[in-house]
């Protein structure tokens, strides 16, 4: 199954470890990297990879014979947390057989825990918040000395910017570049800002840089990736301004997220763009316009909206109402009439109403989503709605409230994948198809996963297909000449 049909429905929590890959400088120590959560968390992981890599580590997708085990864990619901807590306590069974292994914590749960981890699990050597990565060589060493080690200091400056990922995570086709880190949006029933930190982009030379290295080694599609993608704005420096608080010499030499993608669309107009996440309080008409001019950025938006009910859009302090946002989706499908959608929604989020819930609904009618990510609110500590609003929704309603969007939405992709039988699509391949080895698959434009017969057809190659079949999920077809 693909990562992305994964988080579609809240139960399917599943880590993946990067490749194995041995180095001309190696240290003779194995490092196995699993990774939970956002795009975002594999992307990183794969920074962490690199990091070791310079330090002489190998990395191995073996568990057994790693050295050191790094789980790049999610914060997000529990639900992340309980699965990340199996997993450590399989890495220490291991670990009894091996005990000179070391366990690491990397990502938002370091963050969030800090050094309760050390404290309270005691099942941990070392816990790292996701701007200390070039800190891991070092607090390795403190491990190796004896010591327990922890580093959980959140930057105003680090992106990263200057180190190349290793990209073992992936197909070879499809890679993820990230523009900005953390986020400063504070919506009520978020953890991010806490275990991310502040709002900061990247110097854009370095993201062009990195896409002409994906473009020399082959990739065919990249995704800009950040917490939210429409605030991205370099001016000299990343850490978040809003432009008109720039001065004049700033405002001369800054690049916003349209102007950036009108640069890396052109880089290489073999290679596809993608972008995720867009937040509908920043998504500009410039950067709709920036989409239609350019042929190989994807026909196709990730806009969360949340809630379709203004008071409780409010409560979230999601920065938009419901008219706000339907004006958003008025201007996609007047700039962009082809491009498909896609949102985040929470059911049941403090005080909400039944008559709050068909609100949600009816957002969906409105828009017709191509596909959702759908979750039932999951009080996080520390967070302003657990520091507000009692969490007063009982488990059922919230389940009830789910089972009704995922409904709503199976029916919805059904209907908009319908409307592609008969159609051609470019297709990206990007690899074999789980089900049979005589089958491939890739995505069109609008995100869609079409599987095809194999033929003589190559993973990284664009092929003209036919839609002839759907499920809710897949579109089925045939390659043509
Ligand atoms: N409970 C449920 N869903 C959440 N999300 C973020 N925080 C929570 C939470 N506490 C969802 C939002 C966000 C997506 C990445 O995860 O829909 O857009
Ligand atoms: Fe969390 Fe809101 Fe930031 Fe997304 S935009 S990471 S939901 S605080």
């Amino acid at each position: 199954m693909l990562r992305t049909e994964e988080k579609v429905i809240d139960e399917a929590i599943q880590g993946e470890a990067l490749d194995g890959r041995k180095v001309p400088n190696s240290n003779g120590r194995k490092v196995f990297i699993e990774s939970y959560g956002c795009q975002m968390n594999f992307s990183d992981s794969e920074i962490v990879a690199s990091i070791l890599e310079k330090d002489g580590y190998e990395t191995t997708k073996l568990l057994h014979e790693a050295d050191i085990v790094f789980v790049n864990t999610c914060s997000i619901r529990e639900k992340a947390e309980q699965t990340v807590r199996k997993r450590l306590t399989v890495y220490n069974k291991h670990k009894r057989k091996n005990p000179k292994m070391i366990i690491g914590v990397l990502g938002c749960m370091a963050e969030r825990l800090k050094s309760k981890f050390l404290e309270e699990e005691k099942i941990v050597d070392l816990v790292v918040g996701p701007d200390a990565y070039r800190d891991l060589p070092n607090l390795v060493r403190e491990v190796d000395g004896g010591r327990k080690a922890v580093n959980v200091i959140l930057s105003k400056e680090e992106t990263y910017g200057d180190i190349a990922p290793v990209r073992l995570g992936g197909n070879g086709v499809t890679a993820f570049v990230s523009i900005t880190r953390g986020c400063d949006n504070m919506c009520t029933f978020c953890v991010v800002p806490f275990t991310r930190g502040r709002e900061r982009s990247r110097d854009p030379e370095s993201i062009i840089q990195e896409v002409r290295e994906l473009s020399l080694a082959g990739y065919r599609e990249v995704t800009l990736l950040g917490q939210n993608v429409d605030s991205y704005l370099w001016y000299g420096g990343g850490l978040k301004k809003e432009f008109a608080n720039l001065s004049d010499e700033e405002k001369e030499k800054s690049t916003n997220f349209a102007q950036l993608m009108d640069r890396v669309a052109q880089v290489d107009r073999k290679i596809r763009i993608r972008f995720s996440t867009s937040h509908p309080k920043d998504m500009t008409d410039d950067v709709l316009h920036a989409m239609a001019r350019h042929d190989n950025i994807c026909d196709y938006i990730h806009l969360p909206f949340q809630s379709g009910n203004s008071r409780i859009l409010e409560m979230m302090n999601r920065g938009y109402t419901r008219k706000w946002y339907m004006n958003r989706i008025d201007a996609i499908r007047r700039i962009l009439p082809t491009c498909s959608i896609s949102a985040d929604i929470i059911s049941g989020f403090c005080s909400e109403t039944e008559e709050e819930h068909q609100d949600t609904l009816s957002m969906m009618e409105y828009v017709k989503y191509h596909f959702s990510y759908m979750f039932k609110y999951s009080e996080r500590p520390n967070t302003m709605a657990q520091r507000k609003y009692p969490d007063d929704i009982p488990e059922e309603t919230k389940q009830k409230r789910l089972a009704e969007i995922i409904e709503l939405q199976q029916k919805h992709s059904h209907e908009q994948l319908k409307k592609d039988l008969g159609k051609t699509y470019e297709v990206l391949v990007e690899g074999v198809s789980k089900k049979s080895d005589d089958e491939l698959y890739g995505r069109n434009t609008h995100n869609s996963v079409i599987v095809f017969p194999r033929e003589n057809y190559k993973v990284g190659e664009y092929v003209m297909v036919k839609v002839e079949k759907c499920t809710s999920a897949t579109l089925k077809g045939k390659a043509v000449k």
